[in-house]
């Protein structure tokens, strides 16, 4: 069986041989009956022949439209090479080949597409979530754009399908969507595709899809920023504190740390949005402040953190205002204040003696409306909080001017010449008044002052009558007293002629004792031991 099947085909190689060397005229157009070919590239048609030894071709556009390529006449074949390949490219080719007298003829169909690029994805210059965003897909050079097909996507959902099914195209032209839509944050990092589908039946090319992906960067915020203190808003002087300002941002945000009223800026570590204190002092307590910007934006958000730094009672004071020694009546004011450190209670009393008062502050601020010398004395301001305490007193001078004057003139207003006479003085004042004696219509200003609280005019004359201005003083104020004193005839007894004396004893009842003040003048007179007024009054001049 095997050795018969052997002959047959040495038979059939045999009869092969046979039909070869007496080959017929035949022709063939490659590609055969169908050329697809993209516009821009070359295409070849060849049209062969065998079994003719001088072939005659030529070729021809169905309905006699140029052929738009060169023609090369080979021995046994002609080729029609379009280059480049253009829109007018598509038609029926049909190759003529003669030989001898016989004729044969064979056609193809070119047709002719372009879609040579991926799509181009643009969108607007900065997409900001809550605005409009515009996604604009272009396909370039695309030829016959009826065909084409454009699928704008976000994620799997389709946002926009657009076709060109009745556009008549003669040539490529670059298409264009565009799609706008509100962006919103969960936008960002989601991919936007365009899908271009040149979709023509029957026709055989690669690729028919194209498509390209973008991710969105959807710039948004600052938003939701808030301040988180670790290991929270109130630590002890001398812990670590660490303020992170957090916040949402794309991109990250910027961030600026400040510290409210502070002018300097802060000198702490800060690192973009964490603030480091490793030490915490008390003067570290306050508001702080951090203000963050998205750089594409330029938008803002602060957010802020009260700090307190616990210690015990800090930068404590205790004033009185306007001052410690005030006039009688005036208006005073006691402070205590301290440092914001917290839970400072503030105790203001006021100690005479024994006798301590706990006076009643408002805001640490206690108000005397009408000082009175009852109020003199020691204030004492204690600050204390569950860290420690302190304490800060103060003296209250309360100054009072000559009061309650009375003037005693012994033995009398009326004197004989050669008589003394002694004028008492009895007057309340704060600090101890000095007091000065005036003769009114004296030729030149005489004045006297008093010897502790005593004037002493020995031998009075009739010179020395007239109208006295006693002038009672201290720093606040001053009162005058006047006194007339007459000068008469002389003492009857001669033997009983004594100086005259006019005493001025003038005593000022205070808590302080008196101190009187002691004049050159009035030291002078005394030294004297006996003079006259005049005499005394001229030492002065
Ligand atoms: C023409 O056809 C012959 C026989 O099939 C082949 O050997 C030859 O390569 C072809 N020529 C061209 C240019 O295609
Ligand atoms: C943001 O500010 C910068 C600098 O001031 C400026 O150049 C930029 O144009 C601003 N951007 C916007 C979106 O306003």
């Amino acid at each position: 069986m095997l050795k018969q099947m052997g002959r047959t085909s040495q038979t059939m190689l045999i009869i092969l041989y046979v039909l070869k060397t007496v080959e017929a005229f035949e022709m063939e157009i490659i590609p055969a009956s169908k050329a697809v070919a993209q516009i821009g590239e070359t295409l070849i048609l060849t049209c062969n022949t065998t079994g003719c030894a001088l072939p005659k071709f030529s070729w021809r556009a169905q309905m006699d439209y140029p052929l738009g390529g060169k023609v090369y006449n080979n021995k046994t074949y002609s080729t029609l090479t379009m280059n480049p390949v253009s829109a007018e490219s598509s038609n029926t080719y049909l190759c003529t080949v003669l030989c001898n007298k016989e004729k044969k003829e064979k056609n193809v169909q070119v047709e002719i597409y372009s879609f040579p690029s991926d799509p181009v994805i643009e969108t607007s210059t900065s997409l900001v979530v809550g605005e409009t965003a515009t996604v604009i897909c272009k396909i370039h050079d695309v030829f016959p754009s009826d065909h084409l097909e454009i699928l704008l996507k976000k994620e799997e959902h389709i946002l926009h399908r657009k076709t060109f099914y009745g556009d008549v195209s003669t040539k490529t032209e670059t298409k264009t969507v565009a799609y706008s839509f509100n962006l919103t944050t969960e936008d960002n990092g989601k991919e936007i595709t365009c899908v271009a589908r040149l979709q023509i039946a029957d026709m055989d090319f690669e690729p028919k899809e194209r498509l390209t992906s973008l991710k969105l960067n959807a710039n948004f915020g600052p938003q939701n920023t808030f301040i988180n203190a670790s290991p929270g808003n109130s630590s002890m002087e001398g812990h670590s504190l660490k303020l992170t300002c957090v916040t949402e941002s794309n991109p990250p945000a910027q961030v600026v740390w400040r510290k409210h009223l502070a002018n300097e800026t802060i000198q702490h570590f800060i690192e973009n949005n964490v603030l480091s204190i490793p030490h915490a002092h008390f003067t570290d307590s306050g508001q702080y402040i951090c203000e963050v910007i998205n750089p594409v934006t330029n938008k803002t958000e602060k957010a802020a953190v009260n700090i307190v730094i616990q210690a015990p009672p800090k930068n404590t004071t205790l004033t009185v205002f306007p001052s410690s020694s005030v006039k009688e009546g005036e208006s005073v004011t006691i402070s205590c204040t301290a440092a914001a450190v917290p839970a400072v209670q503030i105790i203001l009393e006021k100690k005479i003696g024994d006798v301590t008062t706990t006076l009643k502050t408002e805001d640490g601020k206690y108000t005397i409306d009408k000082a009175q010398p009852k109020d003199a004395g020691k204030y004492e301001c204690t600050f204390t909080n569950k860290f420690g305490s302190h304490s800060l007193d103060i003296e209250l001078d309360v100054k009072v001017p000559p009061q309650n004057i009375t003037v005693l003139v012994y033995p009398s207003e009326n004197v004989k010449e050669g008589e003394n006479v002694t004028i008492t003085c009895s007057t309340y004042s704060n600090p101890p008044s000095q007091m000065i004696l005036k003769k009114v219509n004296q030729d030149k200003e005489i004045i006297l002052p008093a010897v502790n609280g005593t004037f002493t005019l020995y031998n009075v004359t009739k010179n020395d009558t007239g109208r006295y201005l006693l002038d009672v003083f201290n720093e606040v104020g001053n009162n005058i007293k006047v006194i007339e004193i007459a000068v008469v005839g002389k003492l009857e007894k001669p033997n009983q002629i004594m100086p005259l004396i006019i005493a001025f004893s003038c005593v000022t009842a205070i808590a302080i004792p008196v101190v009187a003040i002691l004049i050159y003048v009035s030291r002078k007179a005394k030294i004297n031991g006996s003079y006259s007024l005049v005499k005394a009054l001229r030492l002065k001049v």
